[in-house]
């Protein structure tokens, strides 16, 4: 299939690419490189610079390409930041979704895999959150995911879309090639790994929630496993399947649970100091993926957070600059 992945060039993206290339899919990437970088991009793909606000240059960018299916991972994704500048969020998010649906849908597209998130949910009633769970978000970013799955389902119904948005729980993790890599970094197990190398402390952003050690708790997912559902995905659409599907392992890890699985991996201590809270952070987050489990047929490989956080300290040390060496 000819597949458009827009935020090819970013941290799950570029993952799903090589995933897709390896599957026999002929794959265009489409970024603005705001925070992406053309190095993660693979070879094989093809790449287009355009940004996906700019629905003329979208437009342009996309003519003579026949286009099957689209997975748009281009996104502002930062909870935080997402309390600070909710219109980045809007635009961003839900503008170019309209823009990428009228357009690729132009292009032939009838398949759309959204990639969502667990901040659709809010603070959850019960955990581990099922799909049927009240969606409440507790921040913008949340709130304009939540609204792309709402449009996604008018052009289901109006313009004879399949779509499938994937609420993925905390990504993590890399693969052999490509990894973390952000100008400005908010991620723990980055920082965690960072503060690891360099010496420095991670913050811990708030110690007094109602969870075990007073830590938030979040599910994490290796990115491959994210891949690897994005690839599902296509076929559950080609048999006719839309909706929404969790994507985690279903165990939560406390943020200091997280800092000492960094430390036994990276043979280590880690400073630590207690910080505010960061606004917008519900105490915890943990998937049911039983619906992904039952209707994509997806099993995650990489269940073991100790994996995952070796993955990613891998890719680390053998890219100490990330893309730039
Ligand atoms: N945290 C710290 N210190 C830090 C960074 C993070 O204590 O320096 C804490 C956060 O407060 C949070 C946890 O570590 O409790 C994880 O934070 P991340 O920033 O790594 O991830 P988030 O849970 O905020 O968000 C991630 C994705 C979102 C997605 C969400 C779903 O970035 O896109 O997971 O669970 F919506």
């Amino acid at each position: 299939m000819k597949i458009l992945v827009t935020g090819g060039a970013g941290y799950i993206g570029s993952v799903a690419c090589e995933r897709l290339l390896r599957e026999g899919h002929d794959v265009l990437v489409l970024d603005n490189l705001s925070t992406g970088h053309r190095e993660a991009v693979p070879p094989q793909a093809g790449f287009v610079d355009a940004d996906l606000r700019d629905r003329a240059a979208v437009r342009r960018a996309l003519a003579g390409h026949d286009l099957d299916a689209v997975m748009h991972f281009a996104a502002a994704s930062l909870v935080g930041e997402s309390m600070e500048d909710p219109g980045k969020y809007f635009e961003n998010n839900v503008g170019a979704s309209v823009n990428l649906l009228e357009e690729a849908g132009a292009r032939g597209a009838r398949r759309f895999v959204l990639s969502s998130t667990a901040a659709t949910y809010g603070e959850p009633d019960r955990v581990p959150i099922t799909e049927e769970a009240a969606t409440a978000p507790t921040n913008p970013y949340g709130e304009s995911k939540l609204m792309i799955e709402r449009i996604l389902d008018w052009y289901g119904r109006l313009r004879d879309w399949r779509w499938i948005s994937l609420r993925y729980f905390n990504a993590a993790g890399a693969s052999e090639e490509r990894g973390e890599d952000r100008d400005h970094e908010t991620h723990l197990v980055p920082l965690v790994l960072r503060a690891a190398v360099q010496g420095g402390e991670i913050r811990i952003f708030g110690d007094d929630y109602p969870t075990p050690d007073g830590t938030c708790v979040r599910d994490y997912i290796h990115i491959e496993d994210l891949a690897d559902a994005h690839v599902r995905a296509l076929d559950a659409m080609g048999r006719g399947v839309s909706g929404v599907f969790n994507l985690g392992n279903g165990k939560g890890f406390s943020v200091r649970e997280v800092v000492t699985v960094a430390e036994q991996v990276v043979g280590r201590p880690i400073g630590q100091v207690v910080a505010p809270r960061r606004p917008g952070d519900p105490a915890t987050l943990i998937a049911s993926s039983d619906r992904a489990r039952e209707v994509l047929g997806w099993t995650p490989a990489h269940t073991d957070l100790r994996s995952i956080v070796e993955s990613a300290w891998r890719w680390h040390r053998a890219h100490p600059n990330g893309y730039r060496g």
